[in-house]
């Protein structure tokens, strides 16, 4: 059903370009219940949090950061509400997140007694500016930081019974030396030891997205040429969007090397938010790719998250806003409904509908009100469309016409859309007694 056509320069001369963007499903990790949680301006409570939980499990999620544990009560309660109730799927892994300081790392590890598997993730911030200004220490002294974590983290993790892997993150990597960063990584994992059957993660995180795509891709390829153990380590990306180009980071990142994304869902998340993971997953299966992730009745899924996290999704969000897959424009609406039509009568299994890059109704929309919607912008095109699929009435072109700008005059006087009802109504009105 999509197999997009792309149109490439002849002349194109890097080979990179011509893959197809995510060509291989990531592991996705959900920081919905973390990062996601952690910038809302009332944060989730307990229940909410376990019903999010389940949402994401719902969704397909095998990998779930669900809380920072030294952090708050809330959070160290989910974390034993779903151990003790034995809430977590077999196939699901649990993350939690601790700083690399004693005390949070030893109450992340009470927190996740009795966790038949969980992935501990351990980060500290590394860049030149927050060295300089916040904590004043040199490059040793930040590394020695990260070095003691892993040191703590492995030593706890022989003391618990569960399977226990290990994640480390270069916090503020944007403004951290790369060739630093790198070096901090590759000790963190001298410390880990990870092993081709147990692997350890290491997470690149645009904390603050400062550069272009090109450059962050650029940097995790670096890394993933660079970095220890390269086979025993999932190397993973955690694009944030200031600059809006979290997608294009996540997607370029993964062309560059990386094997996991972390994101949330419609990219909730500090300041302008984590890499929305419901685009990346859309993004590849309208590519006709399989994102094993299931997003075919995601307006009951914004329905929930918007309930649960009270953040309204906006109406052009990518794939889930109210209005991405609507036209209210004549010539458009002339397009789609010929192009619907020509799917109908020639049974076309391909989707290549002008202006409408992924069927709606793959993600739980319809026809009759998601697509063409009526005010004084639109035309003749659309107003035919309405009639004929939601009332069965096909009317011959110059009647049409002539309902087109009737319907037209009556939106741009009354200066509002009009439903579906009223074109009917307004063509009653005009054509049915004639
Ligand atoms: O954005 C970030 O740097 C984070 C880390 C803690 C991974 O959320
Ligand atoms: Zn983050």
């Amino acid at each position: 059903k999509y197999d997009k056509q792309y149109y490439l320069p002849p002349t194109l001369s890097y080979d990179w370009v011509k893959k197809e963007t995510l060509e291989k499903t990531p592991i996705w990790c959900s920081v919905d219940l973390r990062d996601g949680n952690q910038a809302l301006p009332i944060p989730m409570n307990l229940e909410e949090k376990l019903e999010m939980f389940q949402l994401l499990v719902d969704i397909g999620f095998k990998e779930i950061e669900v809380a920072f544990p030294g952090a708050s009560d809330t959070e160290f309660k989910l974390l034993r509400t779903l151990i003790d109730h034995h809430m977590i799927p077999d196939d699901v892994t649990i993350m939690v997140i601790t700083q690399a300081r004693e005390h949070i790392i030893r109450r992340t590890f009470e927190a996740i007694q009795g966790a038949p598997k969980a992935i501990v993730h351990l980060y500290n911030s590394t860049s030149e500016v927050q060295r300089r200004q916040v904590f004043k220490k040199s490059q040793e002294e930040v590394k020695q930081i990260a070095l003691d974590g892993a040191v703590l983290v492995k030593e706890l993790a022989d003391e618990v019974e569960g399977d226990i892997h290990f994640q480390y993150s270069p916090e503020s990597f944007p403004g951290t030396e790369v060739e630093y960063a790198l070096d901090i990584c590759n000790s963190v994992l001298d410390i880990w030891k990870p092993t081709a059957g147990h692997k350890a993660i290491i997470n690149i995180p645009t904390t603050v997205e400062y550069a272009m795509p090109h450059i962050y891709a650029s940097q995790i390829e670096y890394i993933h040429k660079n970095l220890a153990y390269r086979d025993s380590v999932i190397l993973s990306i955690h694009p944030h969007n200031d600059r809006g180009c979290g997608v294009s980071d996540a997607e370029f990142g993964v062309l560059a090397g990386a094997e996991r994304v972390e994101g949330t869902l419609f990219g909730i998340g500090e300041r302008t938010g984590n890499v929305d993971l419901i685009t990346l997953a859309m993004n590849m299966y309208s590519q006709g790719y399989n994102p094993a992730l299931n997003f075919g009745n995601l307006e009951a899924i914004r329905k929930e998250y918007e309930g649960l996290t009270r953040i309204t999704v906006p109406d052009r969000q990518p794939y889930s806003g109210d209005l991405v897959f609507t036209a209210f424009s004549g010539s458009h609406q002339d397009a789609i409904s010929k192009g619907m039509k020509y799917r109908k009568e020639n049974n076309v299994k391909k989707w290549e509908v002008p202006y409408i890059p992924v069927d709606p109704i793959d993600l739980g929309r319809n026809y009759q009100t998601d697509v063409i919607r009526i005010n004084s912008q639109s035309g003749k095109g659309g107003i035919g469309y309405i009639l004929e699929t939601n009332y069965g009435i096909k009317l011959p072109y110059k009647m049409n016409e002539a309902m087109g700008y009737v319907t037209k005059k009556v939106s741009d006087e009354t200066h509002r859309e009009l439903s579906s009802e009223e074109i009917y109504h307004v063509f009653k009105e005009h054509y049915v007694d004639f």
